[in-house]
């Protein structure tokens, strides 16, 4: 019902990253497609994204945030703190006093599309009239600023829509979600298995680790398959989806799911080259993009899919309305 996206000013450059990290803009554009990215400036939080995103998603609805049941938000890692609940500090800044707060704070990269599955299914309670669902994430604090397998790649944003009922025929049809645990896309320190001490802090467990390759091996294994298993119950193929909405971790990526598809590239919207990896926000930046520019109408049909550290991954197949 109305889509709504945050970017922090802040924009950073691989210009900017060669001053402190052994890389070069031209790896960076080769392996990633990545350009530049926007880092939250200090002093403002993710909560701070959430609620811009949230106001946007709002306005564009119609809908007034007394009238929303539940705020969803996803996260990969980067909640203001690890306790209250950020969904409880951006509905009360929203002031959407009848809303539950839900907080889903490790679906990680995939997290845009749990929250979304999550609330359409809410909204089969008759009493649910509307849900909001955010994502958002601030890696630029939990990437080691001199690791450049990682800091390279992601950038801050938040991203949010408002669901609501849509008529027969119309709103989710299809659904895939599917996970596989792997360690390879980790934060070891913090929680109950090795809380943050000043050693944990020395030794930079508090960061974000990841195994590109891995990453690499996987993505491109289960969001094609993930595509595929959800269209098979509408008897739809691939190539008669009219928008892909696909997670923005990397254009190599995207690029060769929409092959594997044997899909135009056309097809699927790209922001990655301008804000890198957004986690959770990612789907959102897309949505919005092709919402922006009027690029959707009535009865196409849209496929929105993810994969997230986990490995957690999910697909969802819409009609717009
Ligand atoms: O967005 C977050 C989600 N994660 C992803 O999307 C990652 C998915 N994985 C990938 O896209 C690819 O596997 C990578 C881009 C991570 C690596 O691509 P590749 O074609 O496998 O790279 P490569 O094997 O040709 O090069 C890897 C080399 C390594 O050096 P050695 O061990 O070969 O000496 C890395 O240390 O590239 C090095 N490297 C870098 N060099 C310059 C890693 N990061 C960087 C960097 N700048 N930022």
């Amino acid at each position: 019902m109305g889509v709504g996206l945050h970017l922090p000013s802040r924009v950073v450059t691989n210009q900017d990253l060669e001053k402190t990290l052994d890389t070069s803009d031209e790896w960076i554009r080769d392996r990633t497609g990545i350009r530049e990215r926007r880092w939250l400036e200090p002093g403002l939080t993710t909560s701070d994204m959430c609620l811009a995103a949230a106001q946007e998603a709002l306005e564009d609805s119609g809908v007034r945030a007394a009238e929303i049941g539940a705020v969803i938000v996803a996260t990969s890692a980067t909640y203001d703190q690890p306790l209250p609940s950020m969904a409880l500090m951006v509905r009360d800044a929203l002031g959407a006093t009848n809303a539950i707060p839900l907080d889903l704070s490790q679906s990680a990269c995939a997290g845009g599309v749990y929250g979304m599955f999550l609330g359409s299914h809410l909204l089969q309670n008759d009493l649910m009239r509307n849900v909001l669902v955010i994502g958002a994430d601030c890696f630029s604090r939990v990437t080691d600023p001199q690791d450049r397998t990682t800091r390279i790649f992601f950038g801050d944003a938040a991203g949010a829509v408002v669901m609501g009922r849509s008529a027969p025929a119309r709103g989710l049809m299809s659904w895939d979600m599917n996970a596989a645990l792997s360690h390879s896309v980790s934060i070891s320190a913090g929680g109950a298995t090795t809380p943050t001490t000043p050693k944990t802090a020395e030794e930079g467990m508090q960061y974000l680790r990841m195994d590109g390759r891995t990453v690499w091996r996987e993505a491109t294994k289960w969001i094609p398959e993930s595509i595929r298993l959800a269209l098979k119950p509408l008897g739809a193929l691939p190539h008669e989806v009219d928008h892909y909405i696909v997670h923005q971790a990397n254009l190599r990526i995207l690029q060769h799911v929409m092959d594997d598809l044997q899909v135009p590239h056309s097809r699927a919207e790209i922001t990655v080259d301008r804000y890198g990896n957004t986690g959770a926000a990612s789907i959102f930046t897309a949505l919005h993009q092709a919402t922006r520019g009027e690029r959707i109408a009535a009865g196409d049909l849209l496929v929105i899919s993810g994969i997230g550290a986990g490995f957690t991954w999910g697909t969802l197949c819409l009609i717009a309305e």
